[in-house]
């Protein structure tokens, strides 16, 4: 092997170290994910969650099941047979029309007579008013199933302290974020499920191109190239082999790192905190920050 690969090897290992931390993070968030839906909670604990969310009492066995039968066959191809988001229609389990209607029929009832012209929901008016409670009845036991296996969390959301968090908010949140700034009214804007998942991993979408919904969340570069020719822009894409910029004046830049040896990349993520805090969260200050946040109104 000629020398000048080897040295296009580890510049290109140098290169990248900060990139490959990302995975190891991105794969540790995944983990912590799947932990919150380890095992079944014990029953003390699905009713302070259902206390805590206002679900009231679990679902009608029977008529969740005809609901569902129900729900698979009428709805299940739009919004997927267990609720969760389909081929054209959204996720009805974290839907605030469901959580609202609780078990009812009464807040689902009109979207399915009506169906949402236009939008791609179509209506069913011939399903009856009881078939429509027994889909709630269904649709309330996804819920109830969904927050559930959130529980652990949660159920601490209740004894989290608002003072503590507040504490830990300003030694380590206080430097990007504001309780009168950009985080005013923070807890008007989503309920505590959604909240804590908000500021657990803020990330609202995927980044192409077009960059992220948010653009906060924009992840930027500096590419330095052996010459010493700096670019600094919008990072587009990075993978182990090549990277892709816009700089200000949207010029797009790209480089294959085995051509280019020497280059220096350095990604700059705003979230990169965030994935940093979240590996860091004791359960307590998780609940304590939470509880502190609902304080935002
Ligand atoms: C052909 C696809 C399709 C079918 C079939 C369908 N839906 Fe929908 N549904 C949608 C789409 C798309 C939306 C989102 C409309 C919008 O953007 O407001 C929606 C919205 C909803 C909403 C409101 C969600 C929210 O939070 O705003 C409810 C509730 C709902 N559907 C229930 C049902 C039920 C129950 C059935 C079966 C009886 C059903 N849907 C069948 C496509 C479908
Ligand atoms: C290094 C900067 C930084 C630090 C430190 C930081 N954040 Fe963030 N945070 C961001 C960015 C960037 C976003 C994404 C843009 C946005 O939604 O505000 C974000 C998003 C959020 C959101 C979602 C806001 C919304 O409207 O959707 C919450 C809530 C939040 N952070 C809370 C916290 C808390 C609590 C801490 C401390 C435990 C913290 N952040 C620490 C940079 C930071």
């Amino acid at each position: 092997m000629r020398p000048g690969r080897w040295l296009g090897i580890a510049m290109l290992g140098a290169g990248i170290t900060a990139f490959a931390g990302q995975k190891a993070q991105t794969q540790t968030k995944a983990q912590q994910g799947e932990t919150g839906q380890q095992g079944v909670p014990p029953p003390a604990e699905q009713e302070a969650m259902r206390n805590f969310l206002a679900i009231g009492a679990p679902p009608d066995a029977e008529a969740a099941k005809r609901g569902q039968a129900v729900f698979v066959s009428t709805c299940g191809f739009c919004h997927g047979s267990d609720a969760t988001g389909g081929a054209t229609g959204p996720d009805l389990v974290r839907s605030l029309v469901v959580l609202h209607d609780q078990g009812t029929g009464k807040e689902i009832g009109p979207v399915v007579h009506n169906g949402r012209p236009g939008k791609g929901m179509p209506a069913f008016t011939n399903l009856t008013d009881a078939q429509v409670h027994d889909i709630a009845q269904f649709l309330l036991g996804r819920t109830q199933a969904a927050a559930n296996r959130m529980s652990y969390k949660i159920q601490n959301i209740v004894t989290g302290d608002p003072k503590a968090g507040e504490a830990y908010f300003s030694a380590h949140c206080a430097s990007c974020h504001s309780a009168t700034g950009d985080l005013a009214h923070v807890a008007t804007k989503f309920e505590p499920v959604k909240l804590q998942s908000r500021f657990l991993y803020p990330k609202s979408g995927g980044s192409d191109e077009s960059g992220p919904a948010d653009p906060r969340e924009q992840k930027t570069v500096t590419v330095t190239l052996s010459s010493g020719q700096t670019y600094s822009g919008k990072l587009n894409r990075m993978d182990d082999f090549s990277v892709a910029m816009t700089d200000a004046e949207g010029q797009h830049h790209s480089w294959i790192f085995e051509d280019e040896k020497g280059i220096n990349v350095q990604v700059n993520d705003p979230l990169a905190k965030h994935e940093e805090l979240l590996k860091q969260y004791s359960d307590a200050e998780m609940h304590n920050i939470l509880a502190y946040l609902e304080t935002l109104k």
